[in-house]
């Protein structure tokens, strides 16, 4: 199995690559914010309680999130594999990933993490906000907020990957295609 953390701040590109790797690798695409923003559109009871924790900008807990994992693993064990987009944020997910996968007898290949500063992921994020009608995009201090958050409690999910060798930096500047180009040889090396 291809299994893929595909890693970054907010407006980092994450969405937008997965579904081109998901087509070109023929992998399926789990973002954890898309299935926590349906929910909540659909006013489930777990949407409500997601939205109550993500106020301005926050997480999710880990317990909501790792509940979305170990169902959507539970229900793809025959996946020829997975993009996780947004997924681990924290050292205790990453840290519980792993021994869902093991149990699943799988583990995860590689982060991919794209980088790309402050100013350029606030503009793309202002720019979707006009038309994307998600709540965390609309004001800057939100927006701002969720920068913060990858910072303080995200961030150190990549000394994780690191430690385990499976870390991988990919410069996520420039057009789709061409970061898109750098994402590839980066899975290719790996084969
Ligand atoms: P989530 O949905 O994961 O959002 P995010 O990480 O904030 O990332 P975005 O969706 O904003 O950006 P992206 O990196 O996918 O970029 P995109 O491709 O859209 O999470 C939302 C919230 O859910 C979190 O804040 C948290 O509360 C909660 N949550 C989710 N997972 C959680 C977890 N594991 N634990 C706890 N809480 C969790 O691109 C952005 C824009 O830029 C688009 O308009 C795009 O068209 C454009 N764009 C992309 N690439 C380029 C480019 N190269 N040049 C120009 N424009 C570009």
């Amino acid at each position: 199995m291809l299994n893929i953390v595909l890693f970054g701040p907010p407006g980092a590109g994450k969405g937008t690559q997965a579904e081109k790797l998901q087509e070109k690798y023929g992998i399926l695409h789990l973002s954890t914010g898309e299935v926590i923003r349906g929910e909540i559109g659909r006013g489930t009871e777990l949407g409500k309680l997601a939205a109550e924790q993500m106020e301005g900008g926050k997480l999710a807990s880990d317990e909501l999130v790792l509940g979305i994992i170990a169902k959507y693993i539970e229900e793809h064990k025959s996946a020829p594999g997975v993009i996780f987009d947004g997924f681990p944020r924290t050292l205790p997910q990453a840290e519980a990933f792993d021994r869902m996968l093991d149990e699943a007898g799988t583990k995860v290949t590689v982060m991919l993490a794209l980088e790309v500063p402050d100013e350029v992921v606030t503009e793309r994020i202002l720019t979707r906000g006009k038309t994307s009608g998600r709540a965390d995009d609309q004001s800057i201090d939100t927006i701002r907020n969720r920068i913060e958050v990858y910072k303080k409690q995200t961030a150190v999910v990549a000394d994780y990957y690191k430690k385990a060798g499976k870390f991988r930096s990919v410069d996520g500047v420039g057009t789709i295609d061409e970061i898109f180009g750098r994402l590839c040889a980066a899975i290719d090396a790996l084969r």
